[in-house]
């Protein structure tokens, strides 16, 4: 494979996982206030210590970006939580860094 095709390759996969990709923009700063201050009581009473073994366990339910973005939004609803489409994204930028890591 001569250079060129190599880089070509490999722009290729960038552009092609960017394409893929949510763009996960959030403030994962404020996103870990608003989670910790509406939203681990139960997952604490659930998992015990900070409760973040909800989304570390192995068998945990969501598998993407996509589905963390979209669980976030049902507890949100769900819960009447009350948060708005930013603090949405807020809270799931903080999830991803902190515990599920997805790319
Ligand atoms: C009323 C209790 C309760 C509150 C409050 C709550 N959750 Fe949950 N949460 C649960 C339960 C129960 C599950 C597990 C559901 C299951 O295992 O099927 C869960 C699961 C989750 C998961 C998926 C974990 C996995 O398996 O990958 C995420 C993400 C999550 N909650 C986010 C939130 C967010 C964000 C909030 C605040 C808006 C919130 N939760 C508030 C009870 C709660």
């Amino acid at each position: 494979m001569t250079l060129n095709r190599l880089l070509l390759t490999g722009w290729l996969v960038v552009l092609s996982q960017g394409a893929h990709a949510v763009p996960l923009l959030g403030d994962a700063e404020n996103g870990k206030r608003l989670h910790d201050a509406n939203c681990s009581s139960c997952h604490k009473a659930m998992f015990g210590g900070d409760g973040s073994g909800i989304f570390t366990r192995p068998d945990r339910r969501v598998k993407s970006v996509e589905g963390l973005s979209r669980q976030v939004e049902m507890c949100n609803s769900n819960l009447k939580t009350g948060f708005s489409a930013d603090e949405i994204k807020d809270v799931t930028k903080h999830l991803n860094d902190a515990f599920y890591k997805f790319d």
